[in-house]
């Protein structure tokens, strides 16, 4: 469903930030993608959705991520960014959600029923009919995960899902999440979360991959994540 061949990128003028990344995802994995601040995880997402252009192969769903496919990587690969402002661009929060599948064809009804089902899922019903620019942080990331749920995209992309979450909506977030049957690529540093729903994890460290194998593996090798500026979960660490 993914596939990263020899990809590397760097930011114009600065020094590289993904080097040599080699891995692959089949369809209905989890991934977790952990690594300190700096690592490269937000930029490996975002060559993944062609928000900058890497160099090497990216494929999901055997579509080549370039500039001429990206409508069609669009349909495949939804995402929910880093910064939750960047992505809401419509006035209400149903309006958002609402949005992509009326422009691929849906009716307005049979959207708002959809997009009420998944609030309820999430729930958020409350803010249905709230202003994005009006709510909160959480209540955004709510919002726009609720919104990427809409589409239900082969592959679903989520930079920090549960940063500034209260404990309830992390709780709805990580249930949310093992209910679904997507492809899921989680970058986060809640490595609990990345633990309950996730089955393989991705350390990145400098660029490049540190460590790739069972999640549960991975989050408990104590050494491994010190090592690369990571600490234990805090549900395995033992005092
Ligand atoms: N727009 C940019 N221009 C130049 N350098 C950037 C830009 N965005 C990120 N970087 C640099 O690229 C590297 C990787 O950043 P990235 O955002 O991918 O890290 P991250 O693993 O997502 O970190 P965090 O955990 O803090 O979100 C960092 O050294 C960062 O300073
Ligand atoms: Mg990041």
């Amino acid at each position: 469903m993914i596939r990263f061949i020899d990809v590397s990128y760097s930011y114009p003028g600065g020094k590289p930030v993904l080097r040599n990344i080699n891995f692959s995802v089949s369809e209905g994995e989890r991934i977790g993608l952990i690594g300190a601040n700096g690592a490269g995880k937000s930029t490996l997402m975002k060559a993944a959705l062609g928000l900058i252009e890497a160099e090497g192969i990216i494929l999901i769903g055997g579509t080549a991520v370039k500039k001429d496919s990206l409508s069609r990587i669009r349909q495949l690969a939804g995402f929910v960014l880093q910064d939750p402002e960047n992505q809401m661009f419509m006035p209400r929060v149903i309006d958002d959600m609402v949005f992509g599948p009326v422009n691929y064809g849906m009716t307005r009804e049979a959207a708002e029923k959809e997009a009420d089902q998944i609030l309820e899922k999430l729930g958020i019903p409350f803010l249905r009919n709230r202003y994005n620019h009006k709510i909160s942080g959480g209540e955004k990331r709510m919002a726009s995960i609720a919104t990427v749920l809409m589409m239900d995209p082969k592959v679903i992309f989520m930079d920090e899902p549960s940063s500034s979450l209260d404990p309830k909506n992390r709780r709805m977030l990580i249930n949310t999440l093992n209910g679904l049957e997507n492809t899921l690529v989680i970058a986060s540093h809640d490595l609990d979360m990345i633990l309950q729903t996730c089955s393989r994890v991705i350390l990145i460290d400098g660029g490049e991959i540190a460590a790739d194998g069972k999640a549960f593996d991975i989050l408990r090798d104590r050494a491994l994540l010190e090592s690369h500026r990571l600490e234990l979960p805090l549900s395995l660490q033992t005092i």
